[in-house]
């Protein structure tokens, strides 16, 4: 019995020393575990006489009681005082007027959502295609075989035999057109890789393909397209001109230039003097283009553009040096935060 009496106060003695949950349980351990002080005198019962073992026994289950009592009061305490800690230390001041400012979206992203919303409302479906392309989407089945010499207008990454980044969205003309049938109306925002940087090139940029195929589709049709998107990304009075180009995808092919959107076409450092910007290329699609997709050239025809982003983004806001729009500089892009 003195015994008990003696762990009874070292328990308490220790308890008022705990100052975490693991010290507690440590405690819980010490007492009441497996080889605990209170197993322990247990243990010893049967070395008393057998008329004090009852009362004995009891004794100890109560102070076994009092034990857990104690440890799961002082276990509740420092919870609620955790609790409140963490109340106080992380409240939310939500009078603090200084808020998380605001993002922008890049100017190239503007200028992407822009064109393709015109596109949209014309009845053109958005797709995008792999920045991994083969060779055959990325050239052969756009007519440019192995050897032709127009490779060498787009330095091409390799990444391995018959695989690389694609230098053109074009690729997804033939992707698509070998899995929908006409009429197609779609366009093809994204990246295209060259090996090309400069103030004015850099090695990946971005941009828009616009293909249509359909029965008695013409010239006319195309530049109507074109000067639609142009009037609403850059003004009313904007105007588009054709002047005669190459492409292996497209016959006839065409450079299309608009008006200085600066200058209104007088002449200024933005057009070099010319009042025109080139900005795309484009025209009908080669009959071949559309036999190597499984599309009878004799029934169906159409037209194919593709338009640097980047640089309208850049004309459109101004922006004098292509490295701007890849670099991250945060003091460049808030600008275009609302
Ligand atoms: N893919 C061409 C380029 O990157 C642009 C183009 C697209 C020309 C579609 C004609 C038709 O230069």
């Amino acid at each position: 019995m003195a015994n008990i009496q003696e762990i009874k106060s070292a328990f308490e003695k220790e308890l008022s020393t705990c100052q975490t949950l693991a010290q507690l349980q440590d405690l819980k351990v010490k007492y009441m575990g497996k080889s605990g002080e209170l197993t322990s005198l247990l243990k010893g019962i049967k070395d008393l006489p057998a008329e004090e073992r009852p009362t004995f026994g009891a004794k100890v289950n109560e102070l076994r009681n009092i034990f857990e009592e104690k440890l799961n009061y002082k276990s509740a305490a420092m919870k609620a005082a955790e609790l409140q800690r963490r109340i106080n230390e992380e409240k939310v001041d939500i009078s603090l007027c200084e808020m998380q400012p605001w993002g922008a979206l890049h100017p190239v992203t503007l200028a992407k959502n822009e064109i393709c919303s015109l596109l949209i409302s014309m009845g053109f479906e958005v797709l995008e295609g792999p920045e991994i392309e083969t060779d055959y989407y990325n050239f052969q089945s756009l007519n440019i075989p192995y050897d032709h010499p127009a490779r060498d207008m787009q330095d091409t990454f390799y990444l391995a035999d018959g695989i690389l980044l694609r230098t053109q969205t074009s690729a997804m003309q033939s992707r698509h057109m070998e899995v929908k049938k006409p009429p197609i109306k779609m366009v093809c925002p994204g990246k295209v890789y060259r090996s090309d940087s400069d103030a004015s090139h850099s090695p990946v940029f971005h941009q828009i393909e616009g293909l249509v195929v359909d029965k008695n589709v013409t010239l006319c049709d195309l530049k109507g397209t074109l000067e639609y998107i142009a009037s609403h990304l850059f003004g009313k009075d904007t105007k588009v001109r054709f002047r005669p180009s190459f492409f292996p995808f497209t016959e006839p092919s065409v450079e299309v230039d608009l008006t200085c959107c600066n200058c209104g076409g007088k002449g200024c450092s933005l057009c070099k003097g010319t009042g025109w910007i080139e900005v795309l290329g484009a025209g009908m699609v080669n009959p071949k283009v559309l036999e190597n997709c499984g599309i009878d050239s004799s029934e169906y025809n159409g037209y194919a553009f593709g338009m640097g982003i980047d640089r309208i983004a850049m004309i459109k806001y101004g922006i004098p040096d292509i490295r701007l729009i890849f670099e991250n500089d945060q003091r460049f892009l808030k600008q275009f935060g609302k």
